[in-house]
C-alpha cells in the first residue's frame, strides 16, 4: 500500500520536532526510494521564513542559512531557486536560453500575516511564514502547482527534493522517450543517459535525460523543467498517493513553472523557454532506408537500385559504422568503399541522400596519422583524468578518446572534423553512442571523476566531474555537430539525428528512440514515446521502423511501415544481425501495401511539411496526444488519451487509429473526439454513416464525441480527419528531388471553423528567412445551397511548383456545380461517389479565389 504523504509527514513532525537540521533519522532513510542517498549523513529542511524582501520581478526569502528566490519572468513563467549555504545557485543553464532566463516581468508585492508573495498578470504566488511552501494559483484562484505539507523542499547534504501535493486526479507527461504509458502517474523515473540496447517497457533510465514534465488536472495543465544536468529523479505518485516530488543528486536546485491554462499554451511557452525545433530540411521527411550495416558499396549501391526499380518512394540512405576504416570516426574503409565519393553523386543522381555516421568516440592512435586524434590532442580537446592524463575507454574503434564537448573551442574543432565529408555530399550526420556509451567500465559510461572543463556563457569557466555533465553529454555533442555543419555550409539546414540529450536538445538534433526490437509490443509503445517525447520539445523524432533488435515476421514490418508513414521521422533501421527489413522483403503482396502507404507519405508532405514549420515557431509537435487538441473530449477534462492509448494526431488534423493489440484480429475501439470526423480512405463522415456503434462498452470514459468499432484489416490503418479540415496534398514524386508534376490539392472536409494552410520554401536553404516561401490560407463555408472554399493569395517571394489548384470537397452527395466568385464561370466537375468527393481543378492565379460550389440535388 502506497504511503500517504500528508499522514506520513504529521507523525514525523510529532516525532522529531519539525524543520531544522538533523541527524539521520526515520525521515532520511524512508524517503521515498528514488531520493535515497546513502553517502549523505544530514537532512537539511527548509525551515520558517525568517526574512524576505521583494526584488524587482519576483521575492527573495530567507530561512536562517536558505535563501530562495520566486521570479517571474513572464506573466505565466516563475522561476524558483534555491540555496542553503547563504546563496543562490550559479546563474546558468545549458538548456535555457539566455533571452528567456534573463527575461523579466513586473509584478505586484502581496504580503500578509501569514505569507509573502506576489502577483503577475497571470498567477499569483504565496509562500507560508511559518512552513516555506510555496503556492501558486491563478488569478482566480484554481491551484495551480503547491509544496507538499511537511517538509516541501528537502537537502541532503548536496541532493535535494521538492515535494508537491498531487491531486487525485492529476496526470503527468513528458520527461522524452522514457518506455511505459503515456500518462506517467504511479511511476518514477531516474534520469542518467544509458546505452539500453533492447530496452523493454519498464526499462529506465534510457538514453535521454529530459527533466521536463507537464501537469494536466481538469483541463488546466502547467510545466515544469527542473534545469539540472546532474543525476535527477521524478516521482508520480509511487512513493505517495498524494504527493509527487522530483530531486537530483547534486547541483542546482533550479526549476521553471510554465502555467497554460491549456497544454497547448505550455508547449510554446517550452518552446519559447528552452528554443523550438529549427525548421528541418523537407528530404528528411521522406522515406529512409537505413540498417547496420550496409557494406560494401555494392550493397549500398543495390539498396539504392532496388529502391528505384520497385518503385518504393525513398529519399536517404543511412550509412552505419562499417563504412569507417576499423570504426574510427571520420574514416572511410578504402577496400569497402573504393569509390566513397563517386558513390555518394551516384546516389544523388538517383534522388538519394546520405546520412553517415560519425561517433563521438575518436580512436585512441598515437602517431598514426589518425587526424582526428592528432588535432584533437594538439589542441587539447579530450576529456582528462583527475591525474591530468587523458581518458581512454573502450567503444567500436577499441581504445578510445572523448571530446571535452563543453568548450567552446572543443565544439569548433569538433565541426571542422565534418569537412571532407561535407565536401563529399554527405547530406546529414548520425550522432549515436553519445550517452556516453562505453564497453569496458562497470557502468558502461565514464567513470563519475572524469573531468569536464566549463567554457559557457553564464558557467564560471571551471573543472567538474563527469556527475555533472553526462546527462548534457550528447546535447553538446550535436550542438558541436550542428553548429560545425552550419559553419561549413551557411546557408544550408543541418540535418542532424542524435541518441542521447537533454532539455534543449532539439535545437540542435532530430531524435530516435534507440534500439527497440522488433515485437508487437514494441510496434505498441513507440506511440506514447513519440508523443511523450513531442511534449518535451522533441517534435522532430522516429522509432526504427521494423525494430531494430530481431527480426519482424511479414505482418509485424507491414503494420510498423504503415504506422511510420505518420511518424515524423520515417526510418526502417535494423540491427546487424536481424534479418533483412527493407520493404521488399516478404513479397510483392506486403511490398504492394507497405508502397501504399510510403506513397501516402510522399503525397501528405505538404501537410506534413507545413506542420513541420508550425513546430519551428510554435514548439507544438508533429504528432500530437489527443489531448493536446481537444481538452474538452471527456465530460470531467481528463486526457481522452488515457482511454485511447492507441491513437494520436498527426499534425492538427489527422487522427491516426493503429490497433491497441495490432497482432491480434479482435476489433477496438476508436474514440473520435469532440468534433465531427471523416474517415480519410473512404471520404465517409463518421456519424452520417457511422459504422458499427458499440452500444456494449457504453461511454465509460465520458468521451464526448464518438465511438466507432473497427474491426482490424492487414492493409488499413484507420485514419480520420478532422472536419472543417483542408488538407493540401501534392502528386506521387519518388522523392523529394523530384518536382511534383500537376495541381495542388486541396482536400475539404466542410464542418465547423473550416480552416487550412500551406507553407512552401526550397526545403534546403534559409531564404525563407528572408520572405523566400509561400504561404497560403484556406477556409470553407456550408451554405444553403452548397460550399463556399476561399483560396487566399500568395504570401512571400517563393514560386511554387503548381499552376492549378484540385479542389476536393469530401462527404458530398452529388458533383455539384462549381463557379468561381466573380466570373459566372462554370468549372466543370466529376464525382466519385464511393469516395464521397465531388472534385474541380482550376487555375491558381495567386491573386486568391472563392469559388462557389452549388449541390445540384
Ligand atoms: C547503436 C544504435 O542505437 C544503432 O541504431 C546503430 O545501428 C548501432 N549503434 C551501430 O552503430
Amino acid at each position: 500500500m502506497k504511503k500517504q504523504y500528508t499522514l506520513f509527514f504529521a507523525l514525523v513532525f510529532l516525532a522529531t520536532g519539525f524543520f531544522g537540521v538533523e541527524a539521520p533519522c526515520e525521515v532520511a532513510t524512508s524517503a521515498p526510494s528514488a531520493a535515497k542517498i546513502s553517502t549523505v549523513p544530514e537532512l537539511i529542511v527548509l525551515r520558517a521564513v525568517t526574512g524576505s524582501k521583494q526584488i524587482g520581478n519576483g521575492v527573495e526569502i530567507r530561512s536562517e542559512n536558505a535563501v530562495m528566490q520566486v521570479t517571474a519572468l513572464r506573466d505565466d513563467v516563475l522561476r524558483v531557486r534555491v540555496g542553503i549555504q547563504g546563496q543562490l545557485p550559479e546563474d546558468a543553464s545549458w538548456a535555457v536560453l539566455p533571452t528567456a532566463r534573463t527575461a523579466s516581468v513586473r509584478v505586484f508585492a502581496e504580503e500578509d500575516s501569514a505569507s509573502v508573495g506576489f502577483r503577475t498578470g497571470a498567477l499569483r504566488i504565496k509562500v507560508d511564514r511559518s512552513t516555506m511552501r510555496l503556492r501558486i494559483t491563478d488569478l482566480k484562484g484554481t491551484l495551480i502547482q503547491e509544496d507538499a505539507i511537511g517538509h516541501p523542499v528537502e537537502f541532503h547534504g548536496s541532493a535535494f527534493r521538492v515535494y508537491k501535493t498531487m491531486a487525485v486526479d492529476e496526470h503527468f507527461f513528458g520527461l522524452g522517450d522514457k518506455p511505459g504509458s503515456l500518462d506517467r502517474r504511479d511511476h518514477s523515473y531516474s534520469l542518467w543517459n544509458t546505452d539500453s540496447f533492447g530496452f523493454q517497457e519498464s526499462t529506465d533510465p534510457i538514453y535521454k535525460s529530459i527533466p521536463f514534465f507537464l501537469t494536466s488536472r481538469g483541463g488546466t495543465a502547467a510545466g515544469v523543467l527542473l534545469d539540472n544536468t546532474w543525476r535527477t529523479s521524478f516521482d508520480f505518485g509511487r512513493e505517495y498517493s498524494d504527493a509527487y516530488s522530483f530531486g537530483s543528486e547534486g547541483g542546482p536546485l533550479d526549476y521553471y513553472i510554465l502555467y497554460g491554462p491549456d497544454a497547448k499554451h505550455v508547449l510554446s511557452t517550452y518552446a519559447w523557454l528552452t528554443g523550438p525545433t529549427p525548421l528541418p530540411p523537407l528530404w528528411s521527411f521522406g522515406f529512409q532506408q537505413s540498417r547496420y550495416s550496409y557494406h560494401p558499396e555494392s550493397e549500398v549501391r543495390k539498396i539504392a537500385d532496388r529502391l528505384r526499380a520497385d518503385r518504393i518512394p525513398a529519399d536517404a540512405l543511412y550509412l552505419d559504422i562499417d563504412y569507417q576504416d576499423h570504426y574510427r570516426p571520420f574514416t572511410v574503409d578504402q577496400v569497402q568503399f573504393p569509390h566513397f565519393a563517386q558513390m555518394i553523386e551516384d546516389l544523388r543522381k538517383q534522388n538519394l541522400r546520405v546520412v553517415a555516421i560519425t561517433d563521438l568516440h575518436i580512436a585512441h592512435l598515437p602517431d598514426a596519422n589518425y587526424t582526428p586524434y592528432d588535432s584533437g590532442m594538439t589542441g587539447d580537446h579530450f576529456v582528462k583524468k583527475p591525474d591530468s592524463s587523458v581518458y581512454i575507454g573502450k567503444v567500436w574503434p577499441g581504445p578510445s578518446v572523448f571530446p571535452d564537448f563543453t568548450r567552446e573551442s572543443t565544439r569548433k574543432w569538433w565541426g571542422s572534423l565534418y569537412a571532407d565529408f561535407v565536401h563529399d555530399g554527405i547530406a546529414g550526420f548520425w550522432n549515436d553512442m553519445n550517452e556516453p556509451s562505453i564497453f569496458d567500465t562497470p557502468n558502461k559510461t565514464m567513470p563519475d571523476n572524469v573531468q569536464h572543463r566549463i567554457d559557457e556563457p553564464g558557467f564560471r569557466p571551471r573543472t567538474t566531474t563527469h556527475l555533472e555533465i553526462h546527462d548534457v553529454y550528447g546535447m553538446e555533442n550535436s550542438r558541436a555537430t550542428y553548429d560545425g555543419l552550419l559553419a561549413l555550409t551557411p546557408n544550408q539546414r543541418p540535418f542532424v539525428l542524435t541518441r542521447a540529450s537533454y532539455a534543449g536538445g532539439q535545437r540542435y538534433a532530430a531524435t530516435w528512440t534507440g534500439d527497440n526490437s522488433s515485437t508487437w509490443n514494441h510496434l505498441r509503445l513507440t506511440t506514447p514515446m513519440l508523443l511523450n517525447l513531442g511534449l518535451s520539445g522533441f517534435g522532430m523524432s522516429g522509432a526504427d521502423v521494423g525494430g531494430f533488435v530481431g527480426s519482424p515476421g511479414a505482418e509485424l514490418l507491414t503494420k510498423w511501415i504503415e504506422l511510420g508513414t505518420f511518424q515524423p521521422i520515417d526510418r526502417d533501421h535494423a540491427s546487424d544481425t536481424s534479418a533483412n527489413q527493407e520493404v521488399w522483403v516478404d513479397g510483392a503482396e506486403q511490398e504492394d501495401i507497405r508502397r501504399r502507404y510510403i506513397e501516402e507519405r510522399y503525397k501528405l508532405l505538404p501537410y506534413l511539411y507545413t506542420t513541420a514549420e508550425e513546430m519551428s515557431r510554435t514548439g507544438l509537435p508533429i504528432v500530437r496526444p489527443l489531448f493536446l487538441e481537444f481538452p474538452d473530449a471527456t465530460a470531467d477534462k481528463h486526457p481522452i488519451d488515457l482511454d485511447a492509448p492507441n491513437e494520436f494526431l498527426f499534425g492538427a488534423n489527422m487522427l491516426i487509429a493503429p490497433g491497441i493489440y495490432p497482432e491480434k484480429p479482435d476489433t477496438y475501439p476508436v474514440r473520435l473526439p469532440s468534433v465531427d470526423w471523416y474517415n480519410y480512405w473512404t471520404g465517409e463522415k463518421i456519424g452520417e454513416n457511422m459504422l458499427t456503434a458499440d452500444s456494449s462498452t457504453g461511454n465509460p470514459s465520458g468521451l464526448v464525441g464518438r465511438q466507432i468499432t473497427i474491426k482490424p484489416q492487414l492493409d488499413v490503418l484507420p485514419v480520420f480527419v478532422r472536419e472543417g479540415s483542408i488538407l493540401p496534398m501534392q502528386p506521387l514524386t519518388q522523392s523529394t528531388i523530384e518536382t511534383p508534376k500537376g495541381p495542388l490539392t486541396l482536400r475539404v472536409y466542410p464542418g465547423k471553423n473550416c480552416t487550412g494552410s500551406i507553407y512552401l520554401d526550397d526545403g534546403l536553404s534559409f531564404a525563407y528567412k528572408n520572405g523566400d516561401f509561400l504561404r497560403m490560407a484556406f477556409s470553407c463555408v456550408e451554405t444553403p445551397k452548397g460550399i463556399t472554399v476561399h483560396v487566399g493569395p500568395h504570401q512571400g517571394s517563393y514560386v511554387p511548383w503548381w499552376t492549378s489548384l484540385r479542389v476536393e470537397v469530401y462527404g458530398s452527395t452529388t458533383a455539384g456545380k462549381a463557379v468561381v466568385a466573380g466570373s459566372a464561370q462554370t468549372v466543370q466537375t466529376s464525382f466519385d461517389a464511393p469516395h464521397h468527393v465531388a472534385a474541380f481543378t482550376l487555375p491558381d492565379s495567386g491573386q486568391g479565389e472563392d469559388l462557389q460550389i452549388e449541390w445540384i440535388r
